[in-house]
């Protein structure tokens, strides 16, 4: 195939972007010279790219079979990139990370070490549900993944680097809040915010309380552990969430761990990337900075990964 590098590219921002006008201002160069580059293209390949209903523009089947070949083309060249800086001894780059809800109270403080250490880099940290990553990883976007719940149809290097426990977490002037070895039993008919589903912490909650034969009142649905917690203060009932979104809380006194029977639901953040992925050497730099400070980290914090009711005793 005789196709140049920049009609790739511009083929693919296309695709990216669903259309001609934006590729063209993202790239900087006219619509006309972006619809010439995609006809050559599709004249190349023989077959069309895309095809046009009503607004809307498609990728047809060969457009998305180049589209997949396109990414796995400009991430070698990023790699290869990356590479030669490594060799020339300075690390340039991009480092691509996706990340379940609750590790964005800690990955970020992670990012902050490390760009003192490579300044030059590029990061893009995404944060969403299990559901949704899951998604990110079937497309390949990111280099590494941290989450807590590994998806059983993509194949996947991982490995655990921190607890993760999920609590029960109240006001504080909850009845049941101080209480010790509160039977979960307690919790029937309890007024509850749930995650979203695609939530992998409502899974978790739903598959406990399920064996447990428990029935909460769910009140309300949202998809953001912090609305959670504002929902809990502001008194709509009760959730479960992960021990890690609690530090910025602890402060303030309003919210408190209630001491269930059956939690802490035991969880653990892995780290991941896809089978078969070749890593870049600033992903491959990150991994091992993780894993090294995770586990000063762990050493660090005994009272919060391993006492979970703590904050509710100090009140008691
Ligand atoms: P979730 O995952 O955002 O999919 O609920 C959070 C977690 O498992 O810690």
């Amino acid at each position: 195939m005789q196709a140049t590098l920049h009609q790739l590219k511009v083929f693919e921002t296309v695709a990216r972007y669903g259309s001609f006008t934006k590729a063209a201002e993202a790239l900087y160069i006219t619509q006309p010279t972006v619809s010439s580059q995609i006809k050559q293209l599709a004249g190349t390949v023989g077959l069309p790219l895309f095809e046009q209903i009503g607004k809307q523009l498609y990728l047809t089947e060969a457009g998305q079979e180049l589209l997949t070949t396109c990414r796995e083309v400009f991430e070698q060249l990023d790699n290869f990139d990356m590479k030669v800086s490594d060799l020339k001894g300075t690390k340039q780059g991009c480092l691509r990370l996706g990340a379940i809800t609750t590790a964005k109270y800690f990955v970020p403080r992670l990012l902050g070490s490390f760009c003192q250490h490579y300044p030059t880099i590029d990061i893009s940290l995404q944060v969403t549900n299990h559901q949704n990553l899951t998604q990110r990883m079937l497309e390949n976007k990111d280099d590494l993944y941290v989450l807590s719940q590994r998806p059983q149809d993509v194949e996947l290097w991982s490995q655990a680097f921190l607890e993760n426990p999920l609590v029960v977490v109240a006001r504080s002037d909850h009845p049941l809040a101080g209480k010790r070895n509160i039977a979960i039993a307690r919790l029937n008919g309890e007024p509850f915010i749930m995650r979203e589903s695609g939530s992998g912490t409502r899974q978790a909650v739903e598959e406990l309380f399920e064996q447990q034969g428990v029935s909460v009142k769910v009140r309300l649905e949202l998809g953001s552990n912090e609305a959670i917690k504002h929902a809990i203060a502001g008194g709509l009932g009760i959730s479960v969430l992960s021990r890690h979104s609690l530090i910025p809380s602890m402060s303030s006194g309003e919210l408190t761990v209630l001491d269930v029977e059956h939690f802490p639901i035991p969880r653990q953040w892995y780290v991941a990337y896809l089978g078969g992925k070749q890593l870049s050497p600033i992903a491959e730099t990150f991994l091992q900075h993780l894993l090294v400070e995770s586990a000063k980290y762990s050493a660090e914090q005994p009272e919060f990964l391993h006492d979970y009711t703590a904050l509710s005793r100090k009140r008691a």
